[in-house]
């Protein structure tokens, strides 16, 4: 039998370059890598798509349970997954519990099995990277990683990604935005985001990708269960 997959949990708020940096590591340590808002952005644009308010709780959970690896897995590099109406609208139905329930077994799935680069193979481990991961989705992952950095900073690395793909972005309401998801995010009744106790924080206000990425590896490294 083959040993436990090796679970590296990161969690941090809106553009805090926790999806940047779980890439960087899955591709690097090997491991297979899955990006959970994807999965809260994927209800979320169905729901826009039918036409249904983000608001609408029931078309929400009838959404998730309808989710499967078949539907989620080709939507991941999806361009509309990465619209910001989409990630207001991931923002909302993430409140629904029975949202949050229906996605729960396909990412701890995913983290205990995680699929290897050829059909039928696994990994010996995986990185997902989200807001719960390390608090609920996998509480027992030896490696817990809090990503996160001032809302200024966040802001200004949102805008400029914005006019990197030609939008016209106005830094004010690109912080407002910002601010007002952060406070969804983090003061829902059912998994906020929070740290878990037991995160290594890494506040990246002061630091580019690539010191991020070191200080990041020598805290998986020097994890007891390492591979
Ligand atoms: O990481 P992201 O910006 O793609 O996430 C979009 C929204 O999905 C985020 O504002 C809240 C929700 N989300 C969540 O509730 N739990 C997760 N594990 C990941 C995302």
């Amino acid at each position: 039998t083959s040993s436990p997959s090796f679970i590296v949990a990161i969690d941090g708020p809106a553009a805090s370059g926790k999806g940047t940096l779980a890439r960087r590591l899955a591709a690097t340590l090997g491991f297979a890598h899955l990006d959970t808002g994807a999965l809260y952005r994927a209800v979320g644009l169905s729901l826009l798509r039918a036409g249904h308010a983000p608001e609408d709780g029931a078309a929400a959970i009838a959404a998730a349970r309808g989710l499967d690896a078949a539907t989620v897995l080709p939507l991941m590099n999806d361009p509309a997954l990465r619209q910001d109406v989409v990630a207001v609208a991931a923002s909302k139905v993430s409140v629904v519990p029975e949202v949050r329930a229906a996605l729960l077994d396909f990412q701890r799935d995913f983290a205990n099995h995680p699929p290897g680069g050829a059909p039928g193979t696994v990994s010996r481990g995986a990185v997902l990277d989200g807001r719960d991961v390390g608090t609920v989705v996998c509480p027992q992952a030896p490696a817990k990683l809090f990503v996160t950095a001032d809302v200024e900073v966040r802001a200004r690395r949102r805008l400029s990604e914005l006019r990197n793909t030609g939008a016209e972005a106005i830094y004010d309401a690109v912080l407002e935005d910002m601010k007002v998801r952060d406070a969804r995010d983090s003061q829902r009744a059912v998994a906020p985001l929070k740290p878990a106790v037991d995160a290594f924080l890494l506040d990246t206000s002061m630091m580019d990708a690539d010191q991020a990425f070191i200080a990041a590896m020598d805290f998986i490294r020097s994890r007891p269960a390492f591979p």
